[in-house]
């Protein structure tokens, strides 16, 4: 190999050289600073189906409905079924074409099927879960343990699922039976 032919094959290799690196810095993904553990612990809130990361606290629905009254009736109505937003209890439940009661049903709802959270969700932790993270629906993530778990004893009382003094906690919210968990139950037996 000549001198010159050497000098271009340097030449070469090093505008490779410096375009990898160009590339190198180009590619970098720039995700910023890491978050501190403080800092995930306050969005880590996801409570599971068996109660898992539920918070300390304790409410009933007695303490819930004052609280109700205040920053959720506004929007779910007094009893928790005039809206204007989602119904949260007293929904009429899934019914057929062979129910003979259903020209009532339609006409008591508008002819429309409103289900309720009551009804219709078959965790009673994930009510927690939600009502915590998203509502108020202007004022989300202001509530605090206590206050959850005391409009989540709530609504459950306004669905007939629990009594209006019951103590609700970690220790025993998974436990409150919905009756959406028997019909998911016998949907995935179907399948
Ligand atoms: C400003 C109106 C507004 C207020 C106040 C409000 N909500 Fe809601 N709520 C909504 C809307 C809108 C939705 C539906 C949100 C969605 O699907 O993302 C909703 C959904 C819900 C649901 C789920 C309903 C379902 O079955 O899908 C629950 C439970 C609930 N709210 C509880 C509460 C509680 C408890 C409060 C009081 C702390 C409250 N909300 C205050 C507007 C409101």
């Amino acid at each position: 190999m000549s001198l010159s032919e050497l000098t271009r094959h340097i030449l070469f290799l090093s505008t490779l050289l410096i375009a990898s690196n160009a590339n190198a810095e180009v590619m970098s993904a720039n995700l910023g600073t890491p978050l501190t553990f403080a800092e995930i612990e306050r969005f880590s809130i996801s409570v599971y189906p068996d109660g898992e990361n539920l918070p300390e606290g304790q409410g009933t629905a007695e303490e819930g409905k004052m609280l109700y009254r205040q920053r959720c009736a506004m929007c779910h109505g007094k009893s928790g079924t005039e809206g204007p937003s989602h119904r949260l209890a007293g929904s009429v439940g899934l019914f057929s074409i062979w129910d003979p009661l259903r020209i009532k049903r339609i006409m008591e709802t508008n002819g429309l099927l409103v289900m309720s959270t009551g009804q219709q969700w078959p965790y009673a932790t994930t009510v927690f879960d939600f009502v915590r993270r998203a509502m108020p629906h202007t004022a989300p993530k202001s509530l605090t343990s206590n206050q959850v778990y005391a409009l989540t004893a709530y609504i459950l009382y306004l669905n007939d699922l629990i009594i209006e003094n019951e103590v609700i906690s970690r220790i025993n919210l998974p436990g409150v039976e919905m009756p959406a968990a028997k019909r998911f139950e016998e949907a995935s037996r179907q399948e």
